[in-house]
């Protein structure tokens, strides 16, 4: 019998990423090297490519930060659309209703990982 390849990709342990922390890290996106935001909101873990939908930047590209001054919504650095945290959808004129890429993630044994069929460690390249 074939081993089953676990295809998880460790993010951080779930005491790291308290309410409305986030972090950034790399990971490959159908091939393609991208960097991911990872922070958890009313609770819940939330990923996303960290990929603006309006153009082609990371949310943090121009403050380091991903969410906006009352830290209740997800922010775009460059001209400030801004997105629900839970959907990663655009509430913003520009834009709206244009979602972020979600990546799936689970929490287990204390540990947060992303477990996305189209995800892979950067490394593996
Ligand atoms: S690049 Fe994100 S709002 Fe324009």
């Amino acid at each position: 019998m074939m081993a089953t390849r676990d295809r998880r990709l460790l993010v951080c342990a779930s005491e790291c990423l308290s309410e409305k922390r986030h972090i950034i890290i790399d990971l490959l996106y159908k091939g393609e090297l991208h960097s991911a935001i990872v922070f958890r909101f009313n609770g819940k873990v939330f990923a996303y490519l960290n990929r603006c939908v309006h153009m082609p930047r990371t949310l943090n590209c121009e403050r380091d930060a991903i969410f906006d001054e009352q830290r209740a919504l997800l922010r775009c650095s460059m001209h400030g659309i801004v997105y629900e945290p839970e959907t990663g959808t655009s509430l913003s004129t520009l834009c709206q209703g244009e979602r972020l890429q979600a990546l799936r993630l689970s929490e287990a044994d204390d540990h947060i990982y992303i477990n996305d069929k189209h995800v892979s460690r950067a490394q593996d390249i």
